[in-house]
């Protein structure tokens, strides 16, 4: 904004001018300035200002006889305001309709307070001079006034507040000149205005997002000639994108993500030659990319995953040579990505393709594009192995592929260990039956110096879990998880300094729970982000976070990601180590589905931090420790079919679970299980716990219907992901159970 003297009332031509003259100018001009600042503030303004706001209450001090001099306030040389300036002054309570009298008025910045209540009707009817006005970040809230003021008018920002109702169709009537006009983030409903590019042709820049918009998108933006951005994403709009829009030939911004737009994108979109934004995600739409989509050569940005569209990608698209983020994920894209030239798109930051029907092996051309941060290709249909060339890409810091039918994983590991900018490297459910790579390139390497995050699940994986992950100083999340690894539990896993997510879940895994875990850092001391890499995923990681539940979670940065260790479905067999205790930050404990035996140990009871433990399924005996009621974030929690005995304590939060959560331990009694507790006969315990034995035994019936829901959610996975059009923001809910693992 800029910031224009109220003296340039004073406009004269020079060249007629003599010396004298000039001289005399200068006089003047300086009198005109000392009198600009000296101006007698009107009275009838600084009345106006004291009832316009509750000072009392704000950062400010206006103390003195002459308003002009306050700050925020520039008067014009009668004393009359002209602007009125104060973002983030802790304004508070409703603005007073007196504000209507400073009548000469032009800029008026309140943003970023704490303004209050209700706008009257006719608030900006009087305001006939004002060219700016912005209110912003404030609590303002009701409808929108009727009317913005006169043909002045050229910016307005209401974002960032409460207005709710719909916008009248008379609010813009009078506005002429208006390049501006941002309303996002508010609860605005009803239609956008159909007469928005009728009275006005010189938007510059429209901003409907995140509000409760409904209905279609009005034809007629093609009338805005100057229109150069046009948001309005997270809305309810329907249909589909308007018809005229690539009249509105100077459009550099089209952000409409998080609707339900259908229908096609369209052809003529590609005639808009400035555009370098084009931001559809999350909508309903269908069809193919416009085939001449190469002609936007401006094109930066790309994202339009979570829609239907389908078929071949464009060769034309391959023009785009100015693209940093392509996104098509979660649509139906086909053909051979191998056939597709990349080679281009020199400047591209983000590739995500995921969860599509994209077919062949590995695009070599890929390896061309020398910017790529990020790369996933993941829930395709490519096959193949992964090349040499991929070290090319020098800056690539995350690699998915997962959900492919890739082979040859050692070859792969053994390409990748010698990248020095992968962090984050998910491959889960590729390389099917094969051996994990442990042979001696790996072991010898010093490989792999930055991966913090892996994932090779699900890969029905041989072997062991490999020595040469000791060397992963930087590693946070090690997912393995469903292969058919076995041999034990290395203690070395306890000497990683950053790992805090370890999933062995479903694998062969026999022997103990070894002590040396309980020194794992990243549990006993706070993770400094700053230490441990910088935290964010390029892209965001889909996971499930609580095991068998409907919920899969997105997340943006890997510090997010729950302190975690899952052992559960192996041959474990050993107590549960009294050192437990010191892993503070332990948030999920999962080892259910073993054969740990002993009691649970009331060292368990000092991880304030616990928010899921899952001991079911195993061989625990003795009675349920009374201190675990002191787990007070715990909110999924399991100890059923063991051999456990006794009171489930009284009283205490653990009786708010649900009976499932004791079931299967004959010997445990009390809410919420069904069976009350008798007094116990002495002599009575051994006899009962040989029965509790039998019936732990008896029990894989249950076991096997378990394991084939699972096996249902398994393949449910990516399927119900592209289907599914209840995604909203950062959570995703399903009604099939999906395992847990990275999914992308
Ligand atoms: C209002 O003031 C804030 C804070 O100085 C500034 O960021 C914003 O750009 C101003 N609004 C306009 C429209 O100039
Ligand atoms: C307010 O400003 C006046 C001068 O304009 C000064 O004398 C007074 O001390 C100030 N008050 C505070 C609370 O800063
Ligand atoms: C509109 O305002 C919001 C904040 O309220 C801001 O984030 C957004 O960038 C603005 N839109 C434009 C186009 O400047
Ligand atoms: C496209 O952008 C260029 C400058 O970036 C500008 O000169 C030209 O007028 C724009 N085209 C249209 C149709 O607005
Ligand atoms: C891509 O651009 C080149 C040169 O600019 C042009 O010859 C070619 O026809 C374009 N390809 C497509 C498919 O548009
Ligand atoms: C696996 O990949 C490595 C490295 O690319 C290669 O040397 C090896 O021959 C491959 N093995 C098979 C069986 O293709
Ligand atoms: C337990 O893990 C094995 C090995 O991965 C797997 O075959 C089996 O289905 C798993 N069982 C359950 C209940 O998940």
């Amino acid at each position: 904004m800029s910031m224009a003297t109220p003296t340039r009332t004073m406009v004269v031509k020079p060249n007629r001018l003599t010396n004298n003259s000039y001289v005399l100018l200068f006089i003047l001009f300086i009198a005109s300035i000392i009198s600009t600042t000296h101006a007698a503030c009107s009275k009838m303004d600084q009345h106006s200002l004291l009832s316009s706001f509750d000072i009392a209450s704000s950062s400010l001090n206006w103390s003195s006889n002459d308003c002009c001099r306050w700050e925020g306030i520039i008067c014009n040389m009668a004393g009359r305001v002209t602007h009125l300036l104060l973002p983030s002054k802790r304004l508070k309570g409703v603005i007073s309709p007196s504000l209507g009298n400073l009548t000469h008025l032009s800029h008026l910045n309140l943003s970023h307070n704490i303004l209050s209540g209700h706008l009257e009707v006719g608030f900006f009817l009087s305001l006939s001079r004002l060219h700016i006005l912005d209110l912003s970040y404030n609590f303002i809230s009701g409808e929108v006034p009727l009317s913005l003021p006169s043909s002045h008018i050229r910016l307005v920002d209401l974002s960032s507040n409460q207005f709710n109702g719909t916008i009248p169709s008379s609010f813009l009537q009078r506005a002429w000149n208006l390049r501006n006009l941002n309303v996002s983030n508010n609860l605005l409903t009803g239609q956008i205005p159909s007469s928005i590019c009728f009275y006005s042709s010189s938007f510059r820049l429209l901003d409907f997002s995140h509000n409760e918009f409904s209905g279609i998108i009005p034809l007629g933006i093609g009338n805005c000639s100057k229109l150069e951005l046009f948001r309005a994403g997270f809305n309810n709009l329907l249909g589909t994108l308007p018809t005229d829009i690539h009249n509105a030939q100077a459009l550099e911004e089209i952000s409409l993500p998080s609707n339900k737009l259908s229908g096609p994108i369209g052809e003529n979109i590609s005639n808009l030659t400035n555009l370098t934004i084009l931001d559809l995600y999350l909508n309903q739409l269908s069809g193919a990319l416009p085939f001449h989509i190469g002609k936007l050569s401006r094109l930066k940005i790309i994202t339009l995953h979570f829609n239907n569209l389908e078929s071949y990608l464009p060769t034309s698209l391959m023009n785009c040579s100015s693209l940093t983020e392509l996104n098509l994920g979660y649509n139906q894209f086909e053909g051979d990505l191998s056939v597709l030239n990349f080679t281009k798109l020199t400047k591209l930051i983000k590739l995500d393709l995921m969860n599509n029907k994209f077919t062949g092996p590995l695009p070599i051309s890929v390896y061309s594009c020398k910017s790529l941060i990020a790369l996933r290709l993941s829930s395709n249909d490519l096959e193949g192995q992964l090349q040499h060339g991929i070290l090319s890409l020098k800056s690539l810091s995350f690699l998915s592929l997962s959900n492919n039918r890739l082979t040859n994983v050692t070859g792969a590991m053994n390409i990748l260990k010698d990248s020095k900018s992968l962090r984050v490297l998910l491959f889960t459910s590729n390389f099917l039956g094969e051996e994990m790579p442990d042979g001696d390139l790996m072991v010898d390497s010093s490989g792999f110096q930055n991966l913090s995050v892996l994932s090779l699940s699900r890969c029905q994986l041989t072997g062991k879990v490999p020595i040469w992950l000791s060397k992963l100083e930087k590693m946070e999340v090690l997912d393995l998880s469903s292969n058919r690894l076995v041999g034990s539990i290395p203690g070395w896993l306890g000497t990683l300094p950053s790992l805090s997510f370890l999933n062995l879940n479903n694998n062969f895994i026999s022997g103990e729970f070894p002590k040396e875990l309980c020194e794992l850092q990243a549990f006993v001391t706070k993770r400094d982000g700053t230490l441990t890499g910088h935290g964010d995923f390029e892209l965001p990681v889909y996971y499930q976070s609580i095991h068998g539940s409907a919920t899969i979670l997105q997340y943006k940065y890997i510090s997010n990601m729950p302190n975690t260790i899952r052992f559960r479905n192996n041959s474990l067999s050993s107590k549960i180590p009294l050192e437990i205790g010191k892993l503070q930050l332990l948030q999920e404990l999962d080892i259910g589905f073993n054969n740990f035996y002993g009691n649970i140990p009331n060292q368990i009871s000092n991880l304030p931090n616990l928010e899921r433990l899952d001991l079911s399924r195993n061989h625990f005996s003795g009675e349920l420790p009374a201190s675990l009621s002191s787990l007070h974030f715990l909110s999924s929690f399991s100890v059923a079919y063991n051999n456990l005995q006794g009171n489930i304590p009284l009283g205490t939060q653990l009786q708010g679970f649900n009976d499932t959560a004791f079931e299967g331990n004959p010997g445990l009694c009390g809410f919420p299980l069904p069976n009350e507790c008798q007094k116990k006969r002495p002599g009575d315990t051994t006899k009962n716990r040989e029965d509790v034995d039998d019936t732990a035994n008896g029990i894989p019936w249950l076991h096997i219907s378990v394991s084939l829901g699972f096996i249902v959610g398994f393949w449910g996975v990516c399927g119900p992901l592209a289907l599914s059009r209840s995604w909203r923001f950062a959570y995703f809910q399903f009604l099939s159970n999906i395992v847990d693992r990275f999914v992308c």
